[in-house]
């Protein structure tokens, strides 16, 4: 009460004041994106952005892309098998490597359209990530909040929005463990989660790029156990290409980190691994 009352002193004559516990008023957190007339800059004079502007949280640069999540050269013809495109994942993701036009966090060169699934579905066939029981968990765990109320837990299409109070939602959500899903490549997968279809929306807000690919490891491991097969971290029976046990990936080329040395003017320096695998050239705005 003593220090409510006498904590703090209005500035005036010889005193210069005080005030208890500033940061109270003058919010720490706060002040990173706030230009308040409290503090004594005054670079706002000389700029031409607003006041208003210079406060605002601001976006990333468009195209901006988070360190080790280039886009992934899934596609037709760049790999023989689908272990060379997990391994050439893996060594992307740890050199940073860009490999896609910048065209949003993470590449997606395929438009939201019948066409556009159609050419995912032709050309995106493997999965980047091998198969691990982590990734598997993960999956699960993401499958069943965003995927399962609808497609259900065993992804056969009967999830409790159907299932409850029948008929509420109005349409049938896709049996992912029918045969066309299962002999489906991985892009009609992945095509789906971005763009989602007709009654169902899109997730690419809601997952990250690989956690959609998790989410694609679980369902393929929902129609394992649908068809009795395997598909984990050691063996899978159920189609091959579509997923590679960690077991059986073979050990990635050790790829030397970009050199700290400063570079002695003669070669220009090089950052990381930056070969243009584009996907066919398709310019979109689809940046997810
Ligand atoms: C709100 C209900 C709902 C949710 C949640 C949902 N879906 Fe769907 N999904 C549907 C419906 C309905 C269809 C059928 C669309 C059609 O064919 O018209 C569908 C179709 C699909 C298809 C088939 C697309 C094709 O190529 O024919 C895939 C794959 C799919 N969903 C995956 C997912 C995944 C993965 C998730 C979670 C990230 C998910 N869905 C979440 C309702 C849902």
């Amino acid at each position: 009460m003593l220090f409510g009352i006498f904590g703090c002193q209005q500035a005036g004559g010889e005193s210069t004041g005080s005030e208890m516990i500033p940061d109270m008023a003058h919010s720490v957190a706060y002040e990173a994106n706030v230009l308040t007339n409290y503090s004594f800059h005054s670079f706002d004079e000389h700029s031409v952005v607003s006041r208003r502007e210079l406060s605002q949280p601001r976006l990333p640069v468009n195209g901006t892309i988070p360190r080790g999540y280039a886009g992934m050269a899934n596609y037709n013809g760049v790999y023989g098998s689908a272990e060379d495109a997990v391994i050439s994942t893996m060594n992307r993701m740890k050199t940073g490597g860009i490999a896609y036009t910048a065209n949003g966090h993470v590449p997606y060169a395929y438009p939201d359209s019948e066409e556009g699934r159609t050419l995912a579905t032709q050309q995106i066939r493997y999965n980047p990530f091998p198969i691990t029981e982590g990734g598997l968990a993960k999956g699960k765990e993401l499958y069943n909040i965003y995927c399962g109320i609808c497609h259900g837990e065993k992804g056969d299409g009967g999830g409790y929005l159907v299932r409850d109070n029948g008929g509420k939602y109005p349409a049938q959500p896709a049996n992912l463990v029918d045969s066309l899903f299962v002999f489906s490549s991985n892009g009609r997968f992945y095509h789906g989660i971005v763009y989602g279809k007709n009654a169902m929306g899109a997730y690419a807000d809601k997952l990250s790029f690989e956690e959609r690919w998790q989410v694609i490891h679980y369902i393929r491991s929902l129609q394992a156990t649908a068809r009795k097969a395997k598909y984990d971290s050691k063996a899978n029976t159920l189609v091959s290409e579509y997923g590679v046990p960690e077991a059986l990936v073979p050990k990635p080329t050790p790829t030397p980190p970009p050199s700290p040395m400063p570079n002695d003017g003669k070669t220009p320096p090089t950052g990381g691994d930056h070969s243009h695998d584009d996907a066919g050239g398709h310019s979109t705005s689809g940046g997810h």
